[in-house]
């Protein structure tokens, strides 16, 4: 048995998952450009390629320059990087293709200038607010189609489309509030890109990706690209969305109960630095810091112990309710927690488990995590 608490992967779970994505891209033509902010490990982003993954996404440069390391040859930060790190982009420019965002104009001046001072010359994509309100242009603005012909003309950056990311997706209502937004975010990168055209500026790339959407966003016509990251390894707030199901979710924790004060709480060794704070989103309110499934094996079909309430975490414990006030849990038992959100979870570890049932395959080390700068 691994030592407790430890983040597992089922590799079954994970491999159907992105052959279910590379599929869905492929039968519609879309490219497929996984963001690696979920699993952060260089051998899963080889399988996506494998699979027919055109190139990754990465959020920050330090992460740009692991998977650089590892040998992938064509990274997009869909960041709004500051050209204060141009000397490091300039190094990356001679080991992948790299491209990046831009959705302001001093930056994009800054970007040109420090660019086109060294003689280079970088893939650029402008990054469009299709209703999140975290960055991008707003495609309504009287400027904005001004401001895409200005990237164009400025010398340094080569324009290659759009982009967007539909983060609102996780607040959805329902399926079909994912799917107006899905419907919304191409139809607004469809009408900003020919705005842009009837300019006579080339938009070869329209580039979106968000799990929640991708369902729906998918069959939208106009992406050239779809950037998901989550669908890895899914979530509980995934299956809160309606993107998974529970046997879909290939990231669990893995848990010991360490102590019962009473029959109705026992306290895992899982707290925030594994399981992290962050609560689940989805269509209904969700209540606590995962859903526990009881035993250390995950089986296809078992439904998690809904009487159990993971309500509140402390650094190394998570303390555990049972609504019914008794759980057959004894300390030594140990529990799977699919998290909230696993995308921080495995942040928060050196490596994962790859398991087949049972059986570890082989400790995946989680090159990137940290790489915040
Ligand atoms: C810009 C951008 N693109 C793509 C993604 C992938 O989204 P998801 O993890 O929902 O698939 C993210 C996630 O944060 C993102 O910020």
């Amino acid at each position: 048995m691994l030592p407790t608490p430890a983040v597992l992967i089922e590799r079954s779970r994970l491999m159907a998952n992105l052959d279910r994505m590379q599929a869905a891209a492929s039968a519609r033509g879309v490219r497929l450009r996984p963001h690696t902010k979920t699993h952060k490990s260089p051998r899963i982003a080889g399988w996506q390629l494998e699979r027919g993954a055109v190139g990754i996404c990465c959020a920050k440069l330090g992460e740009a320059e692991v998977f650089a390391d590892a040998g992938i040859k064509d990274i997009r930060l869909p960041y709004p990087l500051n050209p204060i790190n141009a000397s490091r982009v300039v190094a990356l420019l001679d080991r992948t293709r790299l491209s990046f965002i831009v959705d302001h104009p001093a930056v994009a001046k800054g970007w040109s200038m420090a660019l086109a001072s060294v003689g280079r010359e970088v893939d650029v994509l402008v990054k469009v607010d299709v209703g999140f309100h975290r960055c991008g242009i707003d495609p309504s603005a009287p400027d904005a189609v001004a401001f895409v012909e200005q990237v164009a003309s400025l010398p340094g950056l080569r324009l290659k489309g759009l982009l967007a990311h539909a983060g609102h997706g996780y607040h959805a209502t329902s399926a079909q509030h994912l799917e107006e937004i899905a419907a919304s975010e191409a139809r607004t990168l469809r009408e900003l890109a020919e705005a842009v055209r009837r300019r006579g500026i080339a938009i070869d790339e329209i580039s979106a990706g968000a799990t929640p959407t991708a369902r729906f966003a998918l069959e939208q016509p106009g992406l050239t690209e779809y950037r998901p990251g989550n669908y890895v390894y899914f979530d509980r707030t995934q299956v809160g969305l309606g993107a998974a199901t529970m046997d879909d979710c290939a990231l669990t924790v893995l848990a010991t109960v360490v102590s019962k004060p009473a029959a109705g709480r026992v306290i895992l060794d899982s707290g925030s630095k594994t399981l992290s704070s962050d609560g689940a989103r989805g269509f209904e309110p969700l209540q606590g810091y995962g859903v526990i499934f009881r035993g250390a094996t995950l089986t296809t079909g078992t439904p998690p112990d809904t009487d159990l309430i993971i309500e509140r975490l402390s650094e190394e414990h998570a303390t555990v309710r049972s609504a019914s006030g008794s759980t057959p849990l004894e300390p030594g038992h140990h529990v799977r927690v699919l998290p909230n959100h696993a995308c921080v979870v495995s942040n928060l570890v050196d490596r994962v488990w790859l398991m087949d049932g049972e059986r570890v395959i082989e400790a995946l080390p989680v090159a990137a995590r940290g790489q915040i700068q």
